[in-house]
């Protein structure tokens, strides 16, 4: 069998571990020829040949030994330009950037199929879970009707560590950092961005249908307070940031990320610290669940390590769903039960409620549980985004069928 010879484009954490991997496994015929970085001088945790080390993209590049690109770097605008370079010099790809692809899969889609070039991304989302080579492989076919999970490690582990352990946020969200597994920018995962952009590229292979990021509703964990804490637990209920793509009818389907008041009933209730959690619903087969580790150095670099082999026996996406199925449109007029609790940002006149069913004053926090549409929602984001407010979904939308 031919060894893949890999250009690899940045040495943190998952860098690092893809380092770490390759040295491990017996049968990876994968060797790393070139390794670029921002500061090659830098000291670094995993010992590599420092010979392998350039500040210069274009050595990689340009370097005719490389067949294969690996590219885990931090900063999204220099991956969307060296994966956009590579590609289309003919050079297939290995991506971990979840932002950059959920900002630019269509076009990067258009440059895979123009030069006949491979895109694989499957450690972009869920870290070591093969959420996307699954949903573009076995779940081939336009029975599938949901998929809706917890997508973002560091938040489920501040949300463990606050909810079960009685830990203090913010020491909470520095052990997220200092474990490796939240972003140079933590503010992406507690406020639901990292989540937003894997649900972007998982609804591309789940729908075969691409929704740009700013047109998705996205609520994060930052504002969450002891008061509901407290809430949920008299309801018995974990609050988890849940992500969700579903379709609500044949033609149309809906995506959004919020916290979730999660009944023990659930298959991610039980989905604690950095682990993430997928359910996928599907007409004929109801409901399955995929459990693993979410972030971090080695899981990450297992799932690019796996991309990798893939490259030896050449697999590449072909889009499925989205070349050859119909593909429903995107909606949000559809109605959520959420919970909102607020103090001084007067949520009751912000948002138009379809339906209140409960209301709750006190003197240093307010709650209302009531129906709202989710455009409504998406309107008011930036109004509902104050420090004092906390929005919660309730599933009662998807009471019924909900995974
Ligand atoms: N910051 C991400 C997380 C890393 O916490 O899930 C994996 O994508």
């Amino acid at each position: 069998m031919r060894k893949i010879k890999i250009g690899l484009f940045g040495f943190g954490v998952v860098g690092q571990g893809i380092h770490q991997v390759l040295g491990r496994s017996k049968n990876a015929n994968a060797e790393i020829i070139g390794i670029c970085v921002r500061n090659p001088d830098k000291p670094r945790a995993v010992a590599a040949d420092r010979s392998l080390f350039t500040a210069s993209p274009d050595a990689i590049l340009d370097n005719p030994e490389v067949d294969l690109v690996v590219e885990v770097i931090d900063d999204a605008a220099a991956s969307y330009d060296i994966v956009r370079r590579a590609l289309l010099k003919g050079i297939p790809v290995v991506s971990g950037n979840k932002t950059m692809l959920a900002r630019h899969l269509p076009e990067l889609i258009a440059i895979q199929k123009e030069n006949g070039v491979a895109l694989l991304y499957d450690a972009s989302s869920c870290g070591s879970i093969p959420v996307i080579r699954n949903l573009e492989e076995y779940y081939d076919n336009d029975l599938l009707l949901e998929v809706k999970g917890i997508l973002n490690g560091s938040s489920n582990y501040i949300l463990s560590r606050v909810f079960d352990h009685g830990a203090d946020y913010a020491d909470a969200l520095r052990q997220a950092q200092e474990l490796g597994f939240a972003e140079s920018d933590p503010s992406f995962d507690i406020e639901g961005y990292d989540s937003l952009f894997k649900l972007v590229i998982i609804t591309v292979h789940a729908l075969g249908a691409y929704v740009a990021p700013e047109r998705i509703f996205t609520y994060g964990i930052s504002t969450i307070h002891d008061s509901d804490i407290r809430y949920a637990r008299e309801k018995g209920v974990k609050i988890k940031l849940v992500a969700q793509v579903v379709k609500v009818s044949d033609e149309c389907f809906t995506m959004f990320v919020m916290p979730e008041f999660v009944t023990p009933d659930k298959y991610i209730y039980s989905v604690d610290d950095e682990y993430n959690g997928v359910v996928i619903r599907g007409e004929c087969y109801d409901r399955q669940f995929m459990f693993g580790k979410g972030a971090g150095s080695l899981p990450t670099a297992s799932s690019i390590l796996s991309d990798i082999m893939a490259r030896l026996h050449d697999y590449r996406y072909e889009y499925k769903k989205m070349n050859f199925l119909q593909k429903p449109d995107y909606t949000t007029e559809i109605t959520l039960r959420i919970y909102a609790r607020y103090s001084e940002t007067d949520v009751p006149h912000i948002l138009r409620f379809d339906r209140i069913y409960e209301q709750y004053y006190s003197d240093d926090s307010n709650y209302v549980i009531a129906d709202v549409s989710l455009s409504e929602l998406l309107a008011k984001r930036d109004r509902l985004r104050s420090e004092d407010v906390f929005l919660a979904n309730l599933t009662r939308f998807f009471q019924d069928r909900d995974c």
